[in-house]
């Protein structure tokens, strides 16, 4: 059973720059439709979570760096702010944020801070202490998938029992360049793992949601700088299929959405998907 979760939201976000000199890039808001069609701007990290609550997962550990405070004060219930909407007649927003709370005192959520951007694969490795023995589930705080039932997460799940040590979420995307890609065998069996690859070896990209066993933390000591001089954690998943060790992968499902807010275009892109989305 997979019953931790990892969140890694501490980049830099220079990409997005100005609007993240102060604001980290997993606050801005993307669109959020409930059951009954009601729009709502919701930080991106609110969405993830929420998601991962409502799949099932109870305890999460956030990786958060610069700016560190914005989420923490979000993650924070204020229910005096909610007695002054109440008096607003806001009823709206409060039962939207009443149910935040809730989410939120339901769960232990941990906050490790990474003092320095070392790297995706840096940023997972300070979840050690957290993940201790189990399998646990990684998902970048700047990436939410949007599916029916949110089974994109139960079939990587339910990949990972069936006995592998990372489980993969993978799409075929036109230009990998800006993602981390696999290379398979005839067999569809994953040969190999680069990150960001100069030219189109492949347009399997790695999408930032994965399943890991504990063993990943050695796979990272392991790891020396790579891509940007940072910790890659793409450059781990390769130790652990140069140690024989099994990686595994599912494709993102065809109804699924992926929103995307680490550059201005996918942010613009995110925006429209998710004001048009009819799946949450
Ligand atoms: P990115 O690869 O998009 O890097 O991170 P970045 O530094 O945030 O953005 P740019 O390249 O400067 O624009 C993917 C995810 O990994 C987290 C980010 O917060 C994001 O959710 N991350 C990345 C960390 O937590 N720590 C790091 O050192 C790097």
């Amino acid at each position: 059973m997979v019953r931790k979760a990892v969140i890694p939201a501490a980049g830099l976000g220079t990409r997005l720059l100005s609007a993240t000199k102060e604001l980290p890039k997993e606050m801005l808001p993307i669109f959020f439709r409930d059951s009954n069609g009601e729009i709502y701007l919701k930080p991106m990290l609110q969405v993830l979570f929420e998601q991962l609550y409502k799949f099932g997962f109870r305890e999460f550990c956030f990786i958060v760096g610069r700016g560190k405070r914005a989420v923490e004060d979000h993650f924070t219930p204020d229910y005096s702010f909610l007695d002054l909407l109440e008096k607003k007649g806001k009823e709206k927003f409060v039962r939207s944020l009443k149910e935040f709370y809730l989410m939120i005192e339901r769960s232990t959520i941990i906050w490790i801070n990474q003092p320095e951007p070392l790297g995706f694969g840096h940023a997972v490795y300070l979840s050690k202490s957290f993940v201790r023995d189990e399998p646990f589930l990684v998902a970048a705080g700047d990436t939410c998938i949007v599916s029916n039932n949110l089974h994109h997460i139960k079939e990587l799940i339910d990949k990972h029992s069936e006995g592998t040590v990372v489980t993969l979420l993978i799409q075929e995307v036109e230009d990998p360049r800006e993602y981390g890609v696999i290379i398979t065998n005839e067999k569809n069996d994953i040969i190999k793992v680069v990150e960001k690859p100069k030219e189109i070896i492949s347009n399997l990209a790695i999408l930032p949601m994965y399943v890991f066993e504990p063993v990943i933390f050695n796979a990272i000591e392991a790891t020396k700088k790579g891509y940007g001089n940072e910790i890659q954690l793409t450059d781990a998943i390769q130790k652990i299929i140069d140690w024989g060790l099994k990686v595994n992968y599912v494709t993102l499902p065809k109804d699924a959405i992926r929103l995307d807010i680490g550059t201005a275009s996918y942010y613009y892109d995110a925006l429209i998907k998710s004001y048009n989305n009819k799946i949450f």
